[in-house]
């Protein structure tokens, strides 16, 4: 592949063997995907932080690169992390695991990565433009950027997010490129949708049938951005769906409609039904509540305080967010007011890479479709999964 003068000198080592290894492993990755050159980022975002997830392996290879002189070039933020990065006490973990999970952290922090561990950096004060070129991993925060907000990022792994963080570069290839964001299956969707989880479950729907692909979304009258989140993190969980168009709402659907159509579906609202009845099992006890797959925004969290309207839960919430929107939620008083009813919202980390099912629980409601895909699938729970509505009335003292 063609690389500038600059890129060459970051290839050959002027700025130091851990730059020259970023740049190699980028130069294999686009020879793979026989892309012409490189082209340069503005953000990275970078998966495989959580210490359940990488292991001794990863914490060792992190601290060495840190140590090497790794540091990164462009705004980077981390994925979730397996804890809170402060608290963590009080929500019952075990203290060796703590001790790993904040030497990633710190190794981290060394390179230069703000060590907000999230999977809605938009969220939380890294916001792309419309036509950006940038390196992020996390399945939803992917979608989100590529459909919601229009910027161009392929689905990353974790070692070529931090390489894109350390050079400022990714190879141009797949979803860099106009005419690979194109949709090519048609979704008619016929059912009115009411909340984030029914979205969800649209997000099930679709990512089973079409696997891989872009699909195009006809009939969605209205769609918040907490609800394209939860469509997007869906159809990623459910089948590897990286980018999709809903006409009039998201940006590009005025010049990505299909013109070749690979296939088409329509969803009704008995479809809907249907994919709750296939997700979630019936629970009339949970050991959990967990909101926030992807992490929740303000608003998010200040629908789940209007729905309890004062009524306490018997089984604890946790709102998984961002620390910048716990913050938020902190400064308001909302926080404070949510405790008092059994909710707690907790930074950081999420139900999947957090180790919950270590921590005995073994039964969870969930409001989010990847959620549900996730949790029985790598941590061996039962899920119910349900509106925030429902949750609520079947959860309420
Ligand atoms: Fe985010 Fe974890 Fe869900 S990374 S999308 S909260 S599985």
């Amino acid at each position: 592949m063609y690389l500038t003068k600059e890129e060459e000198r970051m290839l050959n080592g002027t700025y130091g063997s851990v730059v020259a290894r970023c740049m190699k492993l980028l130069v294999k990755l686009g020879d793979k995907f026989e892309a012409e050159r490189m082209v340069e980022i503005s953000s990275a975002q970078i998966a495989g932080v959580s210490y359940k997830n990488i292991g001794d392996a990863g914490l060792e290879f992190l601290e060495g690169f840190a140590e090497e002189g790794a540091r990164v070039k462009v705004p980077a933020f981390m994925n979730p992390a397996g804890m809170p990065l402060e608290g963590w006490e009080e929500l019952g973990y075990d203290k060796n695991f703590a001790a790993k999970q904040l030497r990633v952290i710190e190794a981290f922090r060394k390179m230069g990565v703000v060590t907000s561990s999230t999977c809605t950096p938009y969220l939380a004060g890294l916001l792309p433009r419309f036509g950006e070129h940038i390196a992020w991993s996390e399945s939803s925060a992917v979608s989100f950027a590529n459909s919601v907000i229009g910027a161009r990022t392929n689905r990353e792994g974790g070692p070529s997010a931090l390489a894109a963080a350390i050079t400022g570069r990714t190879p141009l290839y797949g979803l860099h490129l106009e005419e690979n964001r194109r949709a090519d299956f048609l979704v008619k969707v016929d059912a009115s949708l009411k909340d984030g989880a029914d979205f969800g479950a649209l997000g099930y729907l679709v990512g089973k049938e079409i696997q891989k692909g872009i699909p195009y979304f006809r009939g969605i009258l209205h769609a918040s951005a907490d609800q394209l989140k939860a469509l997007g993190a869906s159809m990623a969980a459910y089948g590897s769906i990286a980018i999709y168009h809903v006409d009039k709402i998201t940006p590009e659907a005025r010049f990505q409609e299909p013109k070749e159509i690979r296939d088409r579906m329509e969803v009704t609202r008995e479809d809907i039904e249907r994919a709750y009845e296939e997700i979630s099992s019936d629970l009339e006890e949970v050991d959990l509540i967990a909101i926030g797959c992807p992490h929740a925004s303000i608003d998010e969290i200040l629908w789940v305080y209007r729905t309890l309207n004062g009524r306490r839960l018997k089984v604890e919430m946790w709102i998984f967010a961002s620390k910048p929107v716990k913050n938020l939620a902190e400064r308001t008083g909302l926080a404070k007011k949510l405790g008092e009813l059994n909710v707690k919202i907790v930074e950081d980390t999420c139900p999947v890479v957090a180790p919950m099912a270590e921590m005995g629980i073994k039964k969870v409601a969930v409001n989010s479709g990847k959620a549900a895909f996730y949790l029985p699938n790598t941590n061996k729970q039962v899920v119910l999964f349900k509106s925030v509505k429902e949750i609520v009335e079947r959860f309420a003292e």
